[in-house]
């Protein structure tokens, strides 16, 4: 276990089957906490949670959940509840990418993107607020993007999503009050996932160039950094935000970007 001890409390990671969620859910559990992984994809979610070593008395649960459904949504947190008694860390981390020119971005899409991204980590975190604060200890983490807080061309509907839980963060920091609760968005730059890589050929049409050539020419010329990020640096940061450290920080949208965004 490392600085920031998560012990007896419960982790509920959305998306947690693949990339950023995945890091974020294994460095949970590897800080002490029982965890539950929801993911679209059962079996991905199945194989992840195998994939976590067994830890003296730390729970850990599968739940196949989709974002855009209310039903499945208000199921997960009912499931992760029952099972591991309650929800104390939400991470709404599930998400996918879709780019197109505004002229022809599908309006179905625009509306995916939106029910996933927004209006799903909203029924979740309705679901859990009004408990966390009977129990007056709670940590929601938002997972927004450097492009809640830029605008990116191709991507109207992500961009839209990002920008919009920032302000779902900001509002329920403020009605969280002095409960105990926080909320929180964490903004990262591009990390290296199936998202990022899935997106280059699309992207690559939109700039005119190669796949190959997306990364290198458009993407990492903007990061200081040069380079993609590790996963498992954003997974450390949602650890210390789960954490009774970070207890003063809250409304915040905090950029783990490689000085790509500095805003
Ligand atoms: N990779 C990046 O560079 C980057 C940058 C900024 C923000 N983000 C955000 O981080 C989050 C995770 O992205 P990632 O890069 O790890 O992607 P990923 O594709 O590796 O993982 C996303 C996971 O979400 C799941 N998912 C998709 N739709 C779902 C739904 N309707 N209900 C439940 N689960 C669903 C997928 O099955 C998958 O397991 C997303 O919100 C993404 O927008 C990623």
């Amino acid at each position: 276990m490392g600085t920031y001890s998560l012990a007896n409390k419960v982790a509920l990671v959305t998306g947690a089957a693949s990339g950023i969620g995945l890091a974020i859910a294994t460095k949970m559990y590897e800080a002490g906490c029982h965890i539950a992984i929801a993911d679209l994809d059962a079996a991905k979610a199945e194989a992840a949670i195998n994939g976590l070593p067994a830890q003296g008395g730390q729970q850990k649960i599968a739940i196949q959940a989709d974002m855009s459904d209310y039903g499945s949504v208000y199921r997960m947190v009912e499931s992760c509840e029952k099972q591991l008694g309650s929800v104390d860390i939400l991470v709404n981390n599930a998400g996918f990418q879709y780019v197109a020119p505004i002229e022809s971005f599908e309006p179905a899409m625009f509306q995916k993107l939106i029910d996933v991204m927004l209006v799903g980590p909203f029924v979740a975190t309705q679901a859990v607020f009004a408990k966390m604060k009977e129990r007056r200890w709670g940590r929601i983490i938002n997972i927004s993007s450097i492009n809640g807080k830029i605008g990116a061309p191709f991507k109207a509907g992500y961009c839209s999503a990002k920008h919009g839980i920032i302000g779902l963060t900001r509002v329920t920091a403020v009605e969280a009050g002095d409960s105990g609760v926080t909320c929180n968005a964490i903004c990262p730059g591009f990390v290296d996932t199936p998202l990022v890589r899935n997106q280059l050929e699309d992207l690559g049409s939109g700039y005119g160039v190669t796949p190959e050539k997306v990364l290198e020419e458009v993407i990492l010329k903007q990061v200081p950094q040069n380079r993609l990020l590790d996963t498992a640096e954003i997974g450390d940061f949602a650890v210390f935000l789960a954490s009774d450290q970070s207890a003063s920080i809250t409304g915040q949208a905090i950029n783990i970007s490689g000085g790509y965004v500095m805003h």
